[in-house]
């Protein structure tokens, strides 16, 4: 949550307002509560920053209009914790004489004692932020230190909680001082200029260089130069890897789609084509820590968590196990007492930094080090991987809409993969039907392909026909409840309707009270080992008055017999490719969402109250 970007050169012509404008137009899925940049030239700090939309700011303020000579500037776009979001609380934050500005993302967790001890000093404090804490405490410290990286030093190890930070002073103009510790910061590499940024997108246009900054790092930037220290031991950090990132700048941008969460839908084929690529070697060593364990837990938020369900759905299958599913954020306090030898925990994290995610992950570690973590994540070098014992990353490119899409469809495939090679190594299955299987699982992204190039139209239809219902059900068993609950926390984002995926089944141990003469329900109805009873549930609705909606195979009779409308998906209606429905089905849902939001004209790219990388409590 916040995105922070910085940069630092001595490039005679680059245009560094544009160039920050842009990074931090880019990071705008992290928060748009309001935005800020900073500027230094002549030794002083030229500050614009309000509430609202970065767009909106622009406008009023001109963010790219910097002042003569600039080499650096901050900026930050903000997703309020501590104070509303207002001007005052916006980001950069400075300290009493206006010399240092800082940007955070993160939340510092003992600066109500920190300011009280401030304000005995003299210092006096504007916002309602935890951040202002920072440009204070170093500048307390640089009356005694009188250096600048060592008055950074001395505030940190005051600070509890998390944080990235970037930090400038008036009188340092070719110097960005960052720190990390659990919140995501990530440095780019280019020719006589060095930024800095919570995500890689945000300075992928200008280089694919970059330098992951681990826990409790801080790192010097100037034009050409970048150091690093360990904040605790206070050493030099020498042989810092150097990355190359082989996305392109096309992944991070609209390229004709008017959002991303459309871009990115679209892109699903793309991105299972790449991650069916993900190495056998890493996919064995996987597969036979979840063979060798007594004890496997799957773990996720959101959408993530989603996919979680519905891939281990897939991997029991095959692994002959049983997975049990958490929420992340419940995680500890289940487990706490009982999390025993032998257990395996994936986790599974688009973005690697959700902190619901990372906390039990760590507790889990603590608790019992015998515990394997397997992770998928989107990320490289994230914080979830630093925290693995073995990890698979997702092929999708950077996601860039706050509602997760492409990565939803990469994580189930990805566990697909997992319980293939599981079905491959246990040898329970002929080679024959394995590789029926891997068939069916490889035609996925021609599916997916066909499906959205012809049915745009019918799902704009079925939006304009469900327009004025406010709320309403998807309906599933087995497998497809993960597609139900997914469809609906997609619709909730995006186009803020209160749509309820649940499981068919027992929906009329109440929900069904809500049914009345055209009420529309969507059944989610591939042709696996759940369809005859469904056939049953939608009956149930149908007789009391129910519109029904189904998403079904092309061939699909029965189900389309009880039907108002269907939603046609072009795969066969063999057992094979039944297994990867979760993956299929999806993307019907996904732009029944999209098109929700425009028909409500929502943003799609920007739900209310949400970020993209959740990295508070
Ligand atoms: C997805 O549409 C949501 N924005 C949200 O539920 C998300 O999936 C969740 O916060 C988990 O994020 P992660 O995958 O980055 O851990």
């Amino acid at each position: 949550m916040c995105g922070i970007f910085g940069i630092v050169t001595n490039e005679e012509n680059l245009n560094i307002g544009n160039n920050v404008f842009e990074g931090i137009k880019r990071l705008e899925y992290r928060g748009y509560d309001s935005c800020g940049i900073v500027y230094i030239a002549n030794k002083k700090l030229f500050v614009k920053k309000d509430s609202g939309k970065i767009d909106e700011i622009h406008k009023k303020l001109k963010l790219n209009e910097f002042p003569n000579g600039s080499k650096l500037a901050l900026a930050h776009t903000r997703w309020a914790t501590h104070g509303p979001p207002t001007k005052i609380n916006s980001h950069p934050q400075l300290d009493c004489n206006n010399k240092i500005a800082v940007v955070h993302n993160g939340i510092l967790e003992n600066f109500f004692e920190l300011k009280e001890e401030l304000i005995s000093k003299g210092h006096v404090f504007k916002s309602e932020t935890d951040t202002e804490i920072i440009p204070h405490l170093i500048e307390e410290n640089l009356n005694t230190h009188g250096n600048l990286k060592e008055a950074v030093v001395s505030a940190i190890k005051k600070c509890k909680g998390a944080f990235a930070l970037a930090i400038c002073h008036a009188d340092y103009p070719d110097t960005i001082i960052v720190v990390r510790r659990e919140s995501p910061l990530v440095l780019g590499i280019a020719k006589n200029t060095t930024y800095c940024a919570s995500d890689i997108p945000a300075f992928l246009k200008y280089t694919r260089k970059c330098y992951i900054l681990d826990d409790d790092e801080l790192a010097i930037l100037r034009p050409n130069s970048v150091e690093f220290f360990n904040i605790m031991s206070e050493k030099r950090i020498e042989n810092k890897k150097l990355m190359t990132i082989d996305w392109n700048i096309g992944a991070a941008e609209k390229e004709g789609y008017d959002h991303f969460m459309l871009k990115e839908i679209y892109e699903e084929p793309m991105a299972l084509r790449r991650t069916m690529k993900i190495p056998t070697e890493s996919l064995k060593e996987f597969s036979e820590s979840l063979i060798n364990a007594e004890h496997i837990y799957i773990t996720a938020a959101g959408t993530s968590f989603y996919a979680s369900l519905a891939g281990k759905f897939i991997v029991t299958k095959f692994l002959g196990k049983y997975i049990e599913a958490i929420e992340c954020s419940e995680f500890k306090t289940q487990l706490d007492n009982c999390l025993e030898d032998n257990s395996v925990i994936i986790a599974v994290s688009q973005s690697g930094e959700t902190i619901d995610l990372i906390e039990p992950i760590r507790w889990a570690k603590k608790y019992n080090p015998s515990v394997k973590i397997l992770s998928i994540t989107n990320i490289v070098g994230s914080t979830l991987t630093r925290h693995s014992d073995q990890v698979l990353i997702t092929q999708a490119g950077p996601e860039i809409g706050v509602a997760a899409t492409k990565t939803y469809v990469s994580q189930v495939l990805t566990l697909a993969l997992v319980a293939l090679e599981i079905a491959k190594l246990r040898k329970k299955l002929s080679n024959e039907e394995i590789q029926k299987y891997y068939e069916a699982l490889q035609s996925v992204p021609d599916i997916i392909e066909n499906f959205l190039e012809k049915n745009v139209d019918l799902i704009k239809y079925i939006v304009k026909n469900l327009e004025k219902n406010l709320n309403f059900f998807f309906l599933a068993r087995g497998a497809s409840i993960a597609t139900a609950k997914e469809g609906g926390l997609k619709l909730k984002e995006v186009a803020c309707r209160f749509i309820e995926g649940y499981s068919a089944a027992h929906a009329k141990h109440g929900p069904i009270s809500l049914v009345r003469e055209g009420y529309p329900i969507i059944f989610i109805a591939p042709p696996d080992e759940t369809y005859e009873r469904l056939v049953g549930n939608v009956m149930e609705f149908k007789a009391r008055g129910g519109k029904i909606i189904s998403l079904v195979v092309e061939s699909d009779v029965k189900i389309t017999n009880l039907s108002d409308i269907t939603i046609r998906i072009p795969q066969p209606e063999d057992k094979y490719h039944s297994l990867f429905s979760s993956i299929t089905f999806i993307p019907a849902l996904q732009l029944l969402a999209y098109y929700a939001a425009l028909e409500h004209n929502l943003d799609p790219d920007k739900p209310l109250n949400l970020a993209k990388t959740v990295t508070v409590h």
